[in-house]
């Protein structure tokens, strides 16, 4: 069975566009290969977090993912940071990263010009432990947004050497998972623009309060409806209707499109309570799961200590094999 491994950053709650846009993809392939999640502890050290709030971050996150459906049964889920063997593989592999390779990195200039205060080591090295995170497994596909396309293409870059240098074929080059085009549902943000995303301030959360969803939906810009029959939609009307494909049935897609079409859409109040409802459909049963999880820390120290079990076996191996192969011998 081929390997599937995703990290995920441990910030903030997740909104209606990580679920449909990654999440769900994660609980499906959870079926079909042998995955690894983690939450990604170590690369959010680059920012210095308050250490108050870092361990309710991990928490939080590992929490919602939990909630959203990623079995500790079906896969490996883990802390990075519970593995040491990643710390010592990381060590490893800085020896054979080179500084031009690693100063030429879009995310790292990107970083280093936001925060010329704070260009520390670790996040000219974020890319070596991010690889780091990906070979300890020999993982076959990352799936990867496109700011992440670049640091995959260096994991196999310090894959292949590794397996040059060393004249071994120990490292498999990961590939980055795609999608099918029906898989990929992108969530717009209620505000007529682009993409949800945390930053841009046009959010549905898992975490939302019914009442908070129907504040947001019920306050979504639209227009004055079509002037005629079948005419095309302003962005902030497909805006909505994206999110109701992903929330709603078929047949009230198909009324509201109907009443769009015909040119009869004036007012936007019936669709958007029946948009918040479907949302909260879905949303409730997840928030109420994320509540009970946070609140039951014994489960969720279980469920670490069994995925360090888990996620150190593989990783363990490896470092083994890596060791040798570089000449470290018993005595
Ligand atoms: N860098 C990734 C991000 O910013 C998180 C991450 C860390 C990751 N290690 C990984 C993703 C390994 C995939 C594989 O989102």
């Amino acid at each position: 069975m081929k390997t599937v491994l995703s990290g995920i950053r441990p910030t903030g709650s997740l909104h209606l566009g990580n679920y449909y846009g990654a999440i769900i993809n994660f609980i499906n392939m959870q079926e079909k290969y042998n995955c690894y999640f983690f939450i990604a502890d170590w690369h959010s050290l680059t920012t210095h977090p308050d250490p108050k709030t870092l361990h309710v971050n991990v928490s939080g996150v590992l929490s919602e993912y939990l909630a959203c459906g990623l079995d500790p049964k079906k896969s490996t889920i883990y802390i990075q940071s519970s593995i040491p063997e990643i710390a010592e593989l990381y060590l490893l592999l800085n020896m054979h990263a080179y500084l031009g390779e690693l100063e030429k990195t879009v995310s790292f200039k990107e970083k280093a010009r936001q925060n010329p205060q704070n260009i520390n080591a670790g996040l000219l090295t974020y890319p070596v432990l991010m690889a780091t995170d990906i070979l300890i497994h020999n993982a076959d596909f990352v799936p990867v947004g496109k700011d992440q396309e670049q640091h995959l293409e260096m994991t196999r870059n310090f894959a292949a050497r590794f397996n040059h240098k060393y004249g071994v074929e120990y490292f498999k080059m990961p590939a980055a998972y795609i999608h099918g085009e029906d898989e990929l549902i992108k969530i717009p943000g209620l505000d007529g623009s682009g993409k949800m995303g945390k930053s841009e301030g046009n959010c549905v959360y898992l975490l939302d309060e019914p009442k908070t969803v129907e504040k947001k939906v019920k306050g979504a810009l639209t227009d004055n409806g079509p002037e005629g029959e079948n005419t095309q939609k302003p962005d902030c009307i497909e805006n909505l209707f994206s999110i109701l494909r992903a929330v709603s049935t078929p047949e009230v897609v198909k009324h509201y499109e109907g009443l769009w079409d015909r040119g009869e859409q004036r007012w936007y109040g019936s669709l958007k309570s029946q948009l918040a409802e479907d949302i909260i459909k879905v949303t409730n049963p997840i928030r109420e799961r994320i509540n009970d999880i946070r609140n039951d820390t014994k489960y969720l120290a279980r469920t670490v200590e069994e995925g360090a079990v888990k996620a150190r076996e593989s990783a363990s191996k490896t470092l083994r094999d890596i060791r040798e192969i570089m000449g470290f011998k018993p005595f």
